[in-house]
């Protein structure tokens, strides 16, 4: 399968008043055309840096960003990003709300589909009705639900989801489980989710990276094996578990609260499961 999202060798330090921070240093992440690659890593080590790099936000100082084996040298229209916090328009209806990047990003959509697309968007996370109302009539899911179909109203390429499920109860986030699930069914995409939920990674997502402690670098990656159409009830079975700890374990090293062992000194990933450490 062609790499959408290719990686690789990326280091990188901020200039700030109080010196340079190294901010990354050995990145390397490779998301397939159609993956979903789930990074997970200690608070402040670089991932939102990282989904920056992915948007043309941010040129690194050494190594490559590649989507679609075009090296990437400025900012990319073609990428969807949804964050915690929705920040919808309020003098806007969540219609248009949605319909918003159309008037930015240069689209091929004749204008007559636009609307239509928008409206089947918010009809298949569950917002029917809801397309007249203003953002502050809704709920927090339900602002999240509508962020996630402005984000991918004009095909992004890439959709990047920084914490987008973060702010949430657990039971709405599990609710939004389900749904990204029904939308990457309906709405094809290749996607980066930035997470601090290692149960969200699993359940989302084909890959799960590990980012080091800042300068991040890649300590782990696991591949979450397909096993089919996923329920809430795979979270406990024992080869999920044997997942969560294998990723609560790298997830200590990256914070400095476990040794790092030999990659062969990990407990065996669960049968199909392909894990791998990144020394
Ligand atoms: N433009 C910038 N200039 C200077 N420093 C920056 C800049 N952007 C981010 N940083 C610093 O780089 C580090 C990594 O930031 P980043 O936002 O990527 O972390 P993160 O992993 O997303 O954190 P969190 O989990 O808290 O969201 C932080 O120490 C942050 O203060
Ligand atoms: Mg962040």
């Amino acid at each position: 399968m062609e790499k959408l999202i290719d990686i690789r060798g990326v280091r990188h330090t901020f200039r700030t008043r109080t010196g340079p921070l190294p901010v990354l240093d050995g990145l390397e992440v490779a998301v397939d055309e159609g993956g979903f690659t789930a990074v997970v890593g200690p608070s402040g080590c670089g991932k939102s840096t990282l989904t920056r790099l992915i948007a043309g936000l941010l040129i690194p100082d050494e190594g490559e960003v590649r989507v679609h084996g075009e090296r990437i040298t400025g900012p990319r229209a073609n990428v969807g990003m949804a964050f915690q916090n929705p920040v919808l328009l309020e003098w806007r209806t969540i219609l248009r709300n949605v319909l918003l990047p159309l008037e930015i990003v240069p689209t091929k959509l004749p204008k007559r589909d636009q609307e239509a697309r928008a409206r089947r968007l918010l009809s298949l996370v569950g917002l029917e009705g809801f397309e007249d109302r203003r953002p502050s009539e809704l709920s927090g899911g339900m602002r999240q639900r509508a962020s996630l179909c402005r984000a991918l109203i004009h095909q992004p390429e890439v959709l990047i989801l920084d914490e987008p499920f973060g702010a949430l109860d657990a039971f709405t986030r599990e609710d939004l489980w389900q749904t990204m699930h029904e939308v990457k069914r309906n709405e094809p995409f290749t996607g980066v989710l930035i997470t601090h939920d290692l149960r969200e990674a699993i359940f989302l997502a084909d890959r799960v990276v590990v980012l080091s402690g800042r300068p991040a670098r890649t300590q782990y990656v696991l591949d979450v094996p397909d096993t089919g159409p996923r329920d809430l009830d795979h979270l406990y079975t024992p080869e999920a578990t044997e997942m969560l700890n294998i990723l609560r374990h790298q997830i200590e090293i990256a914070e400095g609260r476990a040794a790092e062992e030999p990659a062969t000194a990990h407990p065996a990933p669960p049968p199909g499961a392909a894990a791998r450490g990144m020394h």
